[in-house]
This record gives structure tokens, sequence and C-alpha cells, in this order.
């Protein structure tokens, strides 16, 4: 298997390069949206895979009471990011490893399309590094794919190298534990007027964090 995250170190920066403009111009996101219909409150919020942070920045615009980080393996995107938006928390780095950043230090997690980009070998690192920076009780923002089953597409910006976006429901890891609980999701088209079909299907979803609350209190003696 290649190491997709060697790939990445400057296929990070070629994203940048290709969407900068666009993601610059954008007004509005579904995170933001959904955080002014939902009212949550959430002070801390870490944006994983974040680019240069654009994300971020429309929070900010919204909410400026939130303290806001962002990670990215990208320096193109960071170094940029750093000097547009010098009141956001940029780092560069992948998000198998958030060393960075203490337990439970955030009340929000987002990352968006980013789990379909990392090594399989390094899936399980990155659910477990998300899960230890989260509070207890905090929430879990995931945009990405949903097939109706696990399946690989090639990266058609790579095409002939063994590279794939990995197509996965990434929420069900988390739910499955039964320590998150789905709150909230929706679907939608990777890009508007997108066809309708299997693998163009997005899903927006909130999880909330819950490894106390999920446990009901079994009063028998076992
Ligand atoms: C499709 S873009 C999504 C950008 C942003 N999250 C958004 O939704 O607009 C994927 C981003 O993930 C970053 N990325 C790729 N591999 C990563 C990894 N192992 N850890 C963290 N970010 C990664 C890329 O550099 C890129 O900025």
């Amino acid at each position: 298997m290649n190491d997709q995250r060697e790939i990445f170190k400057t296929e990070g920066d070629n994203y940048f390069c290709r969407n900068k403009e666009t993601l610059e111009k954008a007004q509005n996101n579904d995170v933001v949206e959904y955080l002014k219909w939902s009212g949550l409150k959430v002070g801390r919020i870490l944006d994983v895979g974040c680019c240069f942070g654009h994300v971020l920045h429309l929070i900010k615009s919204t909410f400026p009471d939130t303290e806001l980080f962002g990670f990215d393996p990208s320096w193109e995107a960071i170094g940029y990011g750093k000097k547009m938006y010098p009141d956001l928390h940029l780092r560069q780095g992948f998000a198998h490893d958030l060393s960075h950043y203490e337990d439970g230090s955030f009340d929000l997690v987002v990352i968006s399309f980013v789990l379909s980009w990392i090594d399989r070998a390094l899936l399980l690192k990155t659910v477990a590094e998300i899960d230890r920076v989260l509070k207890n009780n905090g929430h879990l923002i995931i945009r990405d794919f949903a097939p109706s089953g696990p399946c690989k597409v090639e990266y058609h910006h790579l095409p002939g190298q063994g590279v794939y976006t990995f197509k996965h429901n990434y929420w069900q890891i988390f739910s499955s534990t039964q320590l998150y609980t789905i709150i909230y999701e929706h679907e939608f088209l990777h890009a508007p007027g997108d066809e309708l079909k299997n693998e163009n299907v997005c899903k927006f979803v909130v999880l909330q964090k819950r490894p106390e609350l999920n446990y009901s209190i079994n009063k028998k003696e076992l």
C-alpha cells in the first residue's frame, strides 16, 4: 500500500492552490449553519484538515468568542492561513498525531472530507486521536462521503499512481463504540449538479461523545 501520508504532504499543497479562490469566496458553510440553528455552545473548536482555515474564519466571524484551532499537512495552506487570519491558531501536521493538543481540550472537533484521504494504516490512530482531544459530552462533526458500503476510487488528480479516496461511513466507527451518539445528520451531494448516485452522496453528521451518559445503571448485583 502507498503511504498516502507522504503523498498528501504535497497533494495538500496542490489542493490548496487549486481551491483557494473558491473557498475564500464562500460566505457560508454548513458547520456555521448548524451551530446557528442548534444553538450549541462551543468555546474551543479544532478543525482537522482545515486547509488554510477558511471554515474556522467563517465560524469566527459569526461566533467571535470562540477559540479556533486548525491542523493540516499543507505548509502552504497553513502559512497562507496564518497571514490571512492571525486570530486563528493554525499548525502543520497530520491527523493521526494531535499530540500538540491536550486530552479533552476541545468542545467540538470538525473533520470534513479528510478521513477519506487518510492512509488505511493510520485510520484508527486518527480516530483515537480525535477521541482523545475531544471533551466528554463534546461534539464531533464529520462531513464525508456516505456510500452504502466501503469503496475506494482512484484519486483523479494523481491517475495511475495507486492513490485512492476511501469512501466509508466514518461516523459509524465512532457510533459503533456506543460511546458516541448521533444527534443530527443530513445528506447532500458532493458537488452541486452531481448525478444522484451512490458515490456522490455525502453526509453531515453530528455526534456527541457520551462515555458516561450512554451507560444505563444496572441495579441488580451481577
Ligand atoms: C478535500 S480537502 C478538505 C478541506 C476542508 N476540510 C474542507 O472541508 O473544505 C482535504 C484536506 O485534508 C488535508 N489532509 C490530507 N491528509 C491529511 C491527514 N493525514 N491529516 C490531516 N489533514 C489531511 C489536505 O491537506 C486538505 O487540506
